[in-house]
């Protein structure tokens, strides 16, 4: 049988990855067969294109290699890592996804979500998520939890427009996918908005 597919998105300092251990623990303990991964990342190749794209010495890279790199390391995460997991029937848990290519290449630099949509047709096509959840916080309240930001992060580096623009792009994104994005309010304690998370997949049979 063929396995679930949720993904997690959000500004930097959401909870994204705290809200995906707990769900795969959570997950785990009703004896289901998990896969946590992310993106950028999640196998060798696309991890060492993740450490070439977010390298803070390279400022020079221009925002559609971004773009590309980031589709790069999705194609080979893909096919290497998630749709193996799904065909085997596991659920696969992944922080971002191509959500995160049209919030960030497509709305914040100004690409288009439509350039982005394209560069990343087999995700589009083939792999859409089962259920995209959006951590939904402002990239200031999120980088204040945080506790700043990483220097050694050439995207978190981009500024506070930038990252508000992200934010924008992701109110957008609710919108042009209304099925399957799902806003959750993250402002309350880890275990509160876990469980918000779980109910929202249990309302659409996604998990037990
Ligand atoms: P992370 O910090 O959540 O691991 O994500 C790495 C950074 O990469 C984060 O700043 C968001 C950014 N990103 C994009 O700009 N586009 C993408 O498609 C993905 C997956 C991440």
């Amino acid at each position: 049988m063929r396995g679930k597919f949720i993904t997690i998105e959000g500004c930097e300092g959401a909870g994204k990855s705290r809200q995906m251990r707990e769900l795969a623990a959570y997950l785990e303990k009703k004896g289901v067969d998990v896969l946590v991964t992310r993106e950028p990342g999640g196998n060798p190749i696309s991890e060492q294109i993740r450490t070439v794209i977010l390298a803070g010495k390279n400022t020079a890279m221009c925002d559609e290699c971004e773009a590309l790199l980031y589709a790069a390391s999705r194609i080979q995460h893909l096919t290497e890592t998630v749709i193996p997991a799904i065909k085997a029937g596991k659920t696969v848990l992944c922080d971002r996804f191509v959500h995160s290519s049209l919030a960030y290449q497509g709305y914040a630099r100004g690409l288009g979500f439509e350039y982005v949509e394209q560069i990343n047709q087999k995700a589009m096509d083939e792999c859409m998520p089962d259920c995209t959840l959006f951590l939904d916080i402002s990239p200031r309240q999120a980088f204040i939890r945080k506790g700043g930001v990483d220097k050694n992060d050439r995207v978190e580096l981009a500024g506070e427009a930038f990252h508000q623009r992200v934010y924008e792009g992701y109110k957008k994104l609710l919108e042009r996918y209304p099925m399957q994005m799902v806003a959750i309010d993250p402002s309350g304690a880890v275990h509160q908005t876990t469980a918000k998370i779980i109910e929202e997949l249990q309302k659409r049979r996604l998990i037990p």
